[in-house]
Formats: structure tokens, C-alpha cells, sequence
């Protein structure tokens, strides 16, 4: 990923939050090359420095801010040489606090909001002209992706694919309905398009993003009225029949968007993987109800039972807050009996931290912090039980893997399962982007070791 090339201005990208992010970063890059810009590792003697930056949990403003702190030195030493950096701040804190980042840190030169990332070059000019920071935290109405170019770096075996994005689901806690604005879907067209591209750069597996993926319903490409009908499940049917593509996952989705075409497309398309993230955030109804979630806990259960119906090896992840304003001891002992209960591959859990205009941010009951600790402890325990439960039932199992590069031991591979576990095993680096049946002799709580099966069905 370093170029040090004397003619290139170095780019160092920072990226905090999710797979969208990353996949904002990557773009941001994409559309800096143009004007000399390459990715380098480290923001030492960088030409210019983008903080992309994360929201949606505690500290963000913080982290930001000491982040900058440090920054602002390399900027000066980099001045004192009479060179330049340009600074700039992306991503949902920019969009939420987009004023005071510049008079709190008045040497960053842009501040730009999830929606403006192709006017990047633009913004780099009129900061270099005016010398006063630019600040772009609008919702363009052009959508971003329309902009974006159509070289873009390759990502590899696994790549992600944002096809959506935004969130109109209100949910009490969260900022991303305010920061990534209101729910788009990109264009069927559009999607395919990509996926083609990043096929032809040598991804395997796509994995596609969005906020609430599984609501997208964007537009049908010519002649694909019938399919469009289906939203994503019709989506995912397009995209399996991409040559060379072998596997697709999708996140993240809420509940109440898990349609009975996209539960079917499960079953019936063998490139969809038997994994899914479905966050549920609490199992007690009065803390789903005040969380605007939409749907009760005994719905949650019944549509896993659907998913699982559909197809018996499907391993689910989800995602939980524990200490909603409100949230008591029962309704605590509610989340661990659904976690019991749906036994999950894997997990993310947080402790609620309160969003800035958010509606939770002012509701009465919160929970003291203590209390929350023990919680997400108990939680955690559970969870990391059931991820490890899972990884240890794959023992003594053949199953197809996705090699995906080098692992950490020379000689090793790193590859991943169909329920997204890391695996390591010894073989050639030229299985790199190939899928093989791998024999798992250990399934450890975070990853799985395994070797080829092939070489011994050959020797049988
Ligand atoms: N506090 C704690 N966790 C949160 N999440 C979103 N907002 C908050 C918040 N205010 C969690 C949710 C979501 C995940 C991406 O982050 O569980 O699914
Ligand atoms: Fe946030 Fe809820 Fe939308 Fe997910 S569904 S992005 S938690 S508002």
C-alpha cells in the first residue's frame, strides 16, 4: 500500500467505525489519485492527513480532538521546513460537529460529511486559495456515488461494496438517521457494475455494505422489473451469476427488513453464505419498545427459527446494548435468555453511551455505570462462551475455504469459512483467491487451524 515515490504527495487516510468507513476511505483515496495523491502508512511527513471518523459510541469528539492535538505538531514541524500538510476531518463526527472542530482546531483545512466525499479535490483547492478552512456538512442532493471515479484501487479476495446508505429507523440511541442522513439505495445498475469491476481486480467474495442493507430498493437495471420486486434478495440473484464471484454476504440489516425473499434466497442461493448480522440490541420488550426498534423479542426468535428453516447451518452474529435509559435488572435477565436461546457464532456488545440529540440522550432512568459494567461483563461471558462453543463444534469438520493471503507463520494461509471464521492453514501462497476443502483440527475462540483436505483425499 506505500508508494514513496518523491513525485507523489502522500496520502495518510485514518479510519475509525465500521466497514463503511473503510470503505469511505478507500473511495476518498480513489478519488485524491488524480491529483498525485497515494496512500502511505504512517502520517509522518504526510501531504495531507484525513481523519475519517466514527460517531455512533462514547469519546468520538474526544479522541478526535487529542488525535488532532497530536497532528497539529507534524503540520507545524512540516511548515517550520516550509512544506505543507493539508488536514482534513471526514466521517459522522465531522457531520455532527462540524463547527466546532473548526474553532476548537482552527489549523484543520476541511471538515466534510459522509455525503461529500467526491468533492474532495475540489475542497483541496479552495482550502490551498483561501487559506481558511472548508466546511462541507450538507446533504447534496447529486448522490456522492454518481461522482465518484471509476478507477478505484483493488481490495482483493474480500472486498466490500456499499450499496446503500443512511437509516430512517429512529432508533432512540443512534445518530446514524442524523449523520448519514436519511435512507439511499444506489442504483441496481450501479451495484452490478462494481461488483463486475472488483470481480475482474480478483474479489471472490463481496460482502455488501450499508446501514440497513437489507432495505435497499434501489433502482432495477433495464428489464429487471420482476426481480426489483424482491429488493436485495433480487440483488443478490443478479450478483451470484457474476462469473468468478463465489461468495456474498451482506450488513448490516435490521430485523423488520428480513423479507421472506431475501429468507428464501438464503436457501436458494448457494453464493450466500450461511452467515448473517442481525443485531437485536436488547431481548426485553419494553427496552426493544423504547429503543424504536419495531419488533418484540418473541418476533426476533421467530424469524431466527425462519432463517434457520431455511437453512439449518446459518450462524448469526448480533449486535447488543446494554443500559438503556430504563433498562432494570429483568429486563437485563431478558437479553441473556434470548442470548441463550438464539446461541450466537459471534457478537458485539456495548455499554449504552448517550448520543447528542439523540432521543435516549434525555430520557429519565439512566442506568449508573457500575451497573452497566457488570452487564456488559455477564453479556460479554455469555457471548464469548457461544462464539468459542461455535468455533470448537467445527473440530474434526471439512470445510470449504476462501484463501485469502499469507498468513502470520511463513509457509501459512489465511482464509476464511462460510460463517466468516479466520483460518489458518499450511499451503502454498498460490491458493491465494481459491476455495478448497480445509480439514479444522482446532477450533480456538478466535480463529480456526486446519490443512488441506485435498491432499489426503489425493493420497486415498
Ligand atoms: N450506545 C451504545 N451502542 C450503540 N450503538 C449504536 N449507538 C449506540 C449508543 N448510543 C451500537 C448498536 C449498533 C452498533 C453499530 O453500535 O448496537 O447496532
Ligand atoms: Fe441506527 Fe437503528 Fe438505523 Fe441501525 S436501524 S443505523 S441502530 S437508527
Amino acid at each position: 500500500m506505500t508508494t514513496d515515490s518523491p513525485a507523489k504527495k502522500r496520502l495518510f487516510l485514518r479510519s475509525w467505525g465500521c466497514q463503511m468507513n473503510v470503505y469511505d476511505s478507500a473511495r476518498m483515496a480513489d478519488v485524491l489519485a488524480p491529483l498525485g495523491y497515494a496512500p502511505v502508512d504512517a502520517p509522518e511527513g504526510a501531504d495531507m492527513i484525513i481523519l475519517n471518523t466514527c460517531h455512533i459510541r462514547e469519546k468520538a469528539t474526544e479522541k478526535l480532538f487529542s488525535e488532532l492535538g497530536r497532528l497539529r505538531q507534524l503540520k507545524q514541524a512540516k511548515e517550520a521546513e516550509g512544506g505543507e500538510m493539508v488536514l482534513a476531518v471526514a466521517g459522522c463526527v465531522a457531520q455532527a460537529e462540524g463547527a466546532e472542530i473548526t474553532a476548537r482546531a482552527p489549523y484543520v483545512d476541511i471538515v466534510l460529511g459522509p455525503q461529500s466525499y467526491h468533492k474532495l479535490p475540489e475542497m483541496v483547492a479552495r482550502a490551498g486559495r483561501t487559506g481558511r478552512a472548508v466546511v462541507e456538512t450538507d446533504f447534496p442532493v447529486e448522490e456522492k456515488f454518481d461522482f465518484l471515479p471509476e478507477n478505484s484501487a483493488p481490495q482483493g479476495v474480500t472486498a466490500f461494496l456499499t450499496i446503500q446508505e443512511g437509516c430512517d429507523k429512529f432508533c432512540s440511541f443512534c445518530v446514524v438517521p442524523y449523520t448519514r442522513g436519511a435512507e439511499y439505495s444506489r442504483s441496481a445498475e450501479a451495484v452490478l457494475a462494481e461488483a463486475r469491476k472488483l470481480v475482474g481486480q480478483g474479489a471472490r467474495e463481496i460482502t455488501l455494505l450499508g446501514q440497513n442493507v437489507n432495505a435497499w430498493h434501489g433502482a432495477p437495471p433495464e428489464g429487471g422489473q420482476g426481480w426489483h420486486a424482491e429488493g436485495l434478495a433480487g440483488l443478490l440473484r443478479a450478483l451470484a451469476e457474476i462469473p468468478g464471484l463465489a461468495r456474498l454476504r451482506y450488513t448490516t440489516s435490521h430485523p423488520r427488513d428480513m423479507d421472506a425473499a431475501l429468507i428464501a434466497a438464503h436457501r436458494d442461493i448457494p453464493a450466500v453464505m450461511p452467515f448473517l448480522h442481525l443485531p437485536v440490541q436488547s431481548g426485553s420488550d419494553r427496552v426493544l419498545e423504547a429503543m424504536n426498534r419495531g419488533h418484540t423479542a418473541a418476533e426476533y426468535l421467530e424469524l431466527v427459527d425462519r432463517l434457520r428453516a431455511a437453512r439449518p447451518d446459518l450462524a448469526l452474529s448480533t449486535d447488543i446494548i446494554v443500559g438503556h435509559p430504563g433498562e432494570t435488572e429483568a429486563d437485563h435477565e431478558a437479553t441473556m435468555a434470548l442470548i441463550r436461546r438464539v446461541k450466537f457464532a459471534q457478537a458485539f456488545s456495548f455499554k449504552y453511551s448517550p448520543r447528542p440529540g439523540t432521543p435516549a440522550a434525555g430520557a429519565p432512568h439512566r442506568v449508573d455505570e457500575a451497573t452497566k459494567d457488570r452487564r456488559l461483563q455477564e453479556v460479554q461471558a455469555l457471548l464469548r462462551d457461544q462464539q468459542a462453543e461455535f468455533n470448537a463444534s467445527l473440530t474434526g469438520q471439512t470445510v470449504p475455504v476462501l484463501f485469502t493471503g499469507p498468513g502470520r507463520q511463513p509457509g501459512q494461509l489465511s482464509g476464511r469459512t462460510p460463517w466468516l471464521q479466520p483460518v489458518h492453514v499450511p499451503g502454498p501462497l498460490s491458493l491465494t483467491g481459491q476455495i478448497a476443502p480445509v480439514f479444522i483440527r482446532a477450533g480456538n475462540p478466535n480463529s480456526l487451524a486446519g490443512e488441506l483436505a485435498q491432499q489426503e483425499k489425493t493420497a486415498a
